[in-house]
């Protein structure tokens, strides 16, 4: 790491911590509807490997990665040198023109999915990403009707925002598609308020009884998180996929994983979602931590369902030679440095660290997840379950003052989302435990 006093030097003299000027300037130029963290957001200025600096120079623990996006961590020169140099070389030439790191990319991408997803698409973004996942698999299909799970984000456009179960998401229901809804498989607040295993998994079932009842009989496609991002994490029992996937085959129904933050080694038993659920997919939808926090998104789906645009389609950056050559950077770093066995590793580290916080602080109703991508469940009363937002707010607030960022996520904003770089270890653990133990007790002291 580079000697920070001189950098906090550097950005005093140079650059003066101005966040309570930035926030006035962002509150005058950009849409209400882009929220901030804390009560006082910060600028972060400059990031290196777990870590990241505000404009003051104080240090944090990233233990929320931009979303899960900064997968292997900021400032990498494995990545960074490669993405230097293809800046130099070209920025951009419109997928009119050969790009040999997109080829290359996507040739990558065929090797490790299962051998029917053939053809690649290229975005920019997620949601332009499950965008083509509707087009192809609704073309396919002849039919507009989609299959998707409450507590679902799949995105920020017009057929997006309605697939995606969250009223507080959901600014316009004006849609392309017409959505089914079916109950999804929430252990901690199950629809059906019964217990896992008992249950006999209701929810897998829901989908078959969803089909006949109120669908066409043949929608369009079948959409999920393997893991609900947005949603809070919301991690399905193991069978479940492989349920719903039996359910869908029996009807010929095209199943869309949409892994825009399970993918890349993230839940540590896997590369992807789908696979550490034991299923294969018709379309896989990928986007964020692809390249490390250069924006890139897509879908790799079968010959047939590439197949069904028959008109001319483009989009005019995806592939484009920067973002697919820090792709690459990327996937080579998190091959070469095993780090999908360190989100294994380091994840269930987490998992038992968070676990043992729950014994002392009861405002921690649930501790979910896989991997690196580990959500904290808080709640007013563990009988009642009720949501506490608020508390969540004052623990990251002082997890803020104490030097760790983590994230918030949840139908209800109640749900404490950790999903750091892939690299991080079980001393960085250690550090957010005994960070995240006294913002525990600060925010419930006046409870
Ligand atoms: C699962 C999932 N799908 C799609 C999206 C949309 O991606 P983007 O914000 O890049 O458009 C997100 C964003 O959080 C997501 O979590």
């Amino acid at each position: 790491m580079t000697d920070l006093r001189e950098y906090a030097a550097a950005v005093e003299t140079e650059w003066p911590d101005d966040a309570d000027d930035l926030l006035r300037r962002h509150q005058e130029s950009l849409f209400p509807s882009v929220g901030l963290f804390y009560d006082e957001p910060i600028e972060l200025r400059r990031g290196e490997r777990q870590y990241v600096y505000d404009g003051a120079g104080n240090q944090y623990l990233d233990f929320f990665g931009g979303i899960a996006t900064v997968s292997s961590g900021h400032a990498i020169p494995e990545i960074n040198d490669p993405i230097k140099e293809q800046l130099d070389r070209i920025i951009h030439s419109s997928t009119l023109f050969l790009i040999r790191s997109q080829i290359e990319l996507a040739e990558r991408l065929r090797a490790m999915t299962p051998p029917r997803l053939n053809k690649v698409f290229f975005t920019n973004s997620g949601t332009e990403a499950n965008e083509a996942a509707f087009l192809i698999t609704t073309l396919n299909r002849q039919s507009n009707e989609l299959i998707a799970l409450r507590h679902s984000y799949h995105g920020r456009s017009f057929a997006t925002i309605n697939a995606s179960g969250q009223t507080p998401w959901r600014s316009s229901t004006l849609s392309p598609l017409h959505v089914h809804y079916v109950g999804n498989p929430y252990c901690y607040r199950c629809p059906w308020e019964k217990t896992y295993p008992e249950c006999g998994l209701l929810c897998a079932r829901d989908v078959e009884a969803m089909i006949r009842t109120t669908t066409s009989g043949q929608p369009a496609a079948f959409v999920a998180e393997p893991v609900q991002g947005v949603g809070g994490f919301i991690t399905p029992p193991p069978e479940y996929f492989i349920r719903v996937k039996e359910i869908l085959d029996r009807y010929g129904i095209p199943f869309i994983s949409d892994e825009v933050q399970t993918a890349w080694g993230r839940l540590g038993v896997a590369d992807w979602g789908f696979q550490a659920y034991g299923v294969e997919p018709d379309v896989v939808v990928f986007a964020k931590g692809l390249a490390n926090g250069v924006p890139i998104g897509g879908v790799i789906a079968t010959d047939e369902l590439a197949g069904a645009i028959r008109s001319l389609s483009l989009s005019t950056f995806g592939g484009n030679p920067v973002a697919t050559t820090a792709a690459m950077a990327n996937l080579n770093y998190i091959a070469t440095h095993n780090l999908r066995e360190n989100a294994r590793r380091v994840g269930g580290y987490l998992m038992g660290r968070l676990r043992e916080l729950a014994e002392r602080h009861p405002v921690i109703g649930d501790v979910r997840g896989m991997g690196l991508m580990v959500a904290v469940e808080l709640v007013r009363d563990r009988a009642t379950k009720e949501p506490a937002p608020d508390v969540l707010g004052r623990v990251q607030n002082e997890a803020k003052r104490r030097g760790l960022i983590i994230g918030r996520g949840g139908l209800h904003a109640n749900v404490i989302r950790i999903c750091p770089p892939l690299i991080v270890g079980e001393r960085d653990v250690d550090d957010a435990i005994r960070i995240l133990d006294d913002a525990f007790t600060v925010a419930t002291s006046a409870l």
